[in-house]
């Protein structure tokens, strides 16, 4: 157990300082934060300044006991608060209060579209954090899904900058509303894992500013998140966390960030650029902490006048304001909690709201306990706990629901449910076999395979190398529907090819890794306790050649540089392009219900408070026999654009709950930036005057309703 240095160092504060009247401005919560971050900087001296800008353990920067200033603890990281490693090691410190909610991971999360579960998670993480001693968690990790491959797809939030910013905006509120930081992660094109470190990526101006940015700049504007990560990759041949361009143009003077720039983990490489391009606090291990460029070096050219002074406290500046922002130094900081039943039912529900349901033949799903005798449960990832794997995102999990767990206690003592692994890693003879009489047995096979956290699939450090299922799951998933043709697929993990066996099987779930509460969640689903509202974050192809990055051979770069000629045409907006069928399109996922929409109607009205030009509402119908939900999206279609245009991109959507019968009107208000593209030359996005197609639906590639709609005149809007 850690003593709670907060206290500590609060009392020491307090001695300091004396009676509580005398205190200084800057232990004045009644004071505004810039005046108490100014009276703060005032009193510190140089050696204090320097040691607020770098590491001084693996996930630390040191205390200031004589000003009150506790030690700072980070921690990963997006789908919880990581077990305690260190303090300069990943080897795990061995405490034994260190387990936590472990939710469902960043693509589950984008998949329920629901900004509101978002912000739910949010504030989950932010008590847990909170109960353990964290001041700034290292996550939400919003990289776009350029590739299938890269590795961490997993954390993230998928491959559209619409969709991952309203979700990520809605996370990092919920969870600063806990007195604590985020740390939006990797700033910015870590699209890749494959030479992380070094790959140099090159993008055209307009394409960093329309797909890759929107995600950090809503966490920023929208969110007011207090600290951003640094990406390990270069841009233009320049280290991301220390990118002039990123940080000090981009994300400080044309977004007006405040908050603190942090390296990811030793992401920094020259002391010139981590000192002048806009890096505030390095963090890493593996070297001595005063040897860290932020340290040492730094503290040698600010000596020698070869770094502005006044640079320096710039940094510290911003990370006083981070710590005073977020009531570090407060009296009635927010204690936070950790393992609630609360932040368990959030983390079902995520999952709940998170799997998709993409094929449902002949009403398969849901199962009918009561008419069941026997289920054939097959799989590895059935009793695989996965909330601890993947890396930095990992969890110590209070505890996890195995998804055979969850169908077991789901499906009631009167159904023998009989388990086979089928496959394993390292093969095994008999295995197939013996799933394939188990299927032959039952009256409905629930197959659970996919990927898992191994490196090589969905981990950090590598990507994968191919679109297929491992371990000959693709054999195996065809020799059980012959078996058996009840047979309803599951997988876990992130995307894969599916056209081996997709025809022949009557059901499929993508359930992603759905967390502590998975199985329960998958369960539910299964048995239908809860009807499946999941809309995927991104395309699945039918093959890896199909999509972009892969198509035209820019995946994973050459000669340490990876050219994203694909542009603009990230994920829906190529198959759209080149009109390739998907395996199943962006926004796409079933229900046990159906809906019917109709009555779009355009309402223009006068860019008011919240800067809406025009609002679409249509009526939206639960045509079906049970209560679900559908996200309903809103595309819009520029007809003549005088640039390049993609066919049609998301700019709004709402998720609605409908009884059986019901009809609810609903709204979806589009602001002048929902018709705008960025133009380069300009720095700023032009929404240009002319007609546009307002097309909405339950999928990228399922337009229900459609209207015509006409700007009147161009406007212009800077970054
Ligand atoms: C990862 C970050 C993570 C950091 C600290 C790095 O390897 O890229 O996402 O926050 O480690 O664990």
């Amino acid at each position: 157990m850690k003593p709670c240095l907060l206290t500590l160092c609060l009392v020491a504060g307090a001695s300091v300082f004396g009676a509580e009247t005398n205190q200084p401005p800057y232990l004045d919560p009644g004071q505004p934060v810039e005046t108490r971050v100014e009276d703060l900087l005032s009193r510190l001296t140089l050696a204090e300044k320097m040691s607020i800008i770098h590491a001084d353990s693996k996930f630390t920067t040191a205390a200031i006991p004589r000003l009150g200033i506790p030690r700072r603890w980070m921690s990963d990281g997006p789908h919880g608060v990581r077990e305690d490693v260190g303090p300069d090691t990943w080897q795990p410190a061995g405490h034994t209060d260190d387990f936590s909610t472990a939710m469902p991971a960043g693509i589950c999360l984008a998949a329920t579209w629901n900004p509101d579960l978002g912000y739910s998670e949010g504030e989950a993480i932010g008590q847990e954090a909170r109960k353990r001693g964290k001041d700034i968690m290292l996550g939400p990790g919003v990289n776009i899904l350029r590739t299938p491959l890269c590795g961490r797809n997993f954390e993230y939030l998928g491959e559209d900058p619409f969709l991952s910013s309203r979700m990520v905006a809605g996370y990092i509120r919920g969870a600063q509303s806990q007195d604590i930081s985020s740390c939006v992660k990797h700033f910015a094109l870590n699209n890749q894992e494959f030479e992380r470190d070094s790959i140099n990526v090159e993008v055209d101006e307009r394409t960093l500013h329309e797909i890759y940015l929107p995600a950090f700049k809503a966490a920023v504007q929208e969110a007011g998140v207090w600290s951003v990560m640094g990406a390990y990759n270069q841009f233009h041949g320049q280290h991301c966390c220390e990118n002039d361009y990123l940080l000090n143009k981009i994300l400080k003077d044309e977004w007006g960030y405040k908050g603190l720039v942090m390296s990811d983990w030793a992401g920094v490489h020259y002391t010139r650029e981590a000192a002048l391009n806009g890096l505030d606090l390095e963090m890493g291990t593996e070297r001595n902490y005063n040897d860290f460029y932020l340290a040492q070096p730094y503290l040698d050219g600010l000596q020698s006048g070869a770094f502005p002074m006044a640079g320096l406290d710039e940094k510290v500046r911003r990370n006083l304001r981070v710590m005073i922002a977020t009531h570090v130094l407060d009296a009635n900081r927010k204690p936070g909690s950790l393992n609630t039943a609360a932040h368990q039912t959030v983390a079902r529900r995520v999952a709940e709201e998170g799997i998709v349901l993409l094929k449902n033949d002949n009403h398969t799903l849901p199962l009918d306990a009561k008419t069941l005798k026997s289920i054939a449960v097959i799989g590895e990832n059935a009793t695989r706990l996965h909330a601890h794997g993947g890396d930095s995102s990992g969890i110590k999990a209070f505890y996890e629901i195995m998804p055979l767990q969850g169908i077991v206690g789901q499906a009631g003592k009167r159904v023998n449910v009989i388990y086979s692994e089928g496959y394993q890693k390292n093969g095994g003879a008999d295995l197939a076999d013996r799933a394939i009489a188990a299927a032959k047995s039952a009256d409905v096979v629930i197959y659970i395979g996919g990927l898992n956290h191994d490196r090589g699939f969905d981990c950090e450090g590598a990507d994968r190398t191919s679109l297929k299922l491992p371990y000959g799951q693709d054999e195996l998933i065809q020799k059980i529907v012959a078996a058996n043709p009840k047979t309803i697929v599951v997988l876990e993990g992130t995307m894969v090819e599916m056209d081996a066996w997709l025809g022949q099987v009557p059901a499929v779930l993508q359930a992603w890794y759905p967390g502590m509460e998975g199985g329960n969640a998958l369960a539910r689903v299964l048995f239908g306790d809860v009807n499946p509202s999941g809309k995927l974050p991104a395309t699945f192809p039918k093959k890896l050649s199909d999509s972009p990055a892969h198509a035209l051979g820019n995946y994973p770069g050459t000669n340490g540089t990876v050219t994203y000629a694909e542009g603009l045409l990230v994920g829906y907006r190529w198959f759209d392009a080149k009109n390739i069928e998907p395996l199943f399109p962006f926004g796409f996922g079933l229900s046990y219900t159906t809906f019917k929409y109709s009555n779009l109607k355009l309402v223009e009205s006068d860019g008011g408070t919240n800067g809406a030009i025009v609002t679409a509402q249509f009526d939206l119908e639960n045509t079906g026999a049970v209560a679900g939900a559908e996200v309903a999206q809103l595309y819009v279609h520029p007809d003549n654009p005088a640039v390049q245009r993609p066919e049609k991109e998301l700019k709004g959507f709402k998720k609605v709950f409908l009884q059986p019968g019901e009809r609810q009107t609903v709204s979806i208000a589009l602001a002048q930036n929902a018709f705008a593209f960025y133009d380069p030359d300009k720095k700023g996005w032009v929404a240009e005057k002319g007609d546009y197609k307002i097309l909405v639906g339950g999928s990228s590639r399922d337009i229900a309703v459609q209207s015509n709609y006409r700007l009147a005149e161009t406007v212009f809007e800077k970054d």
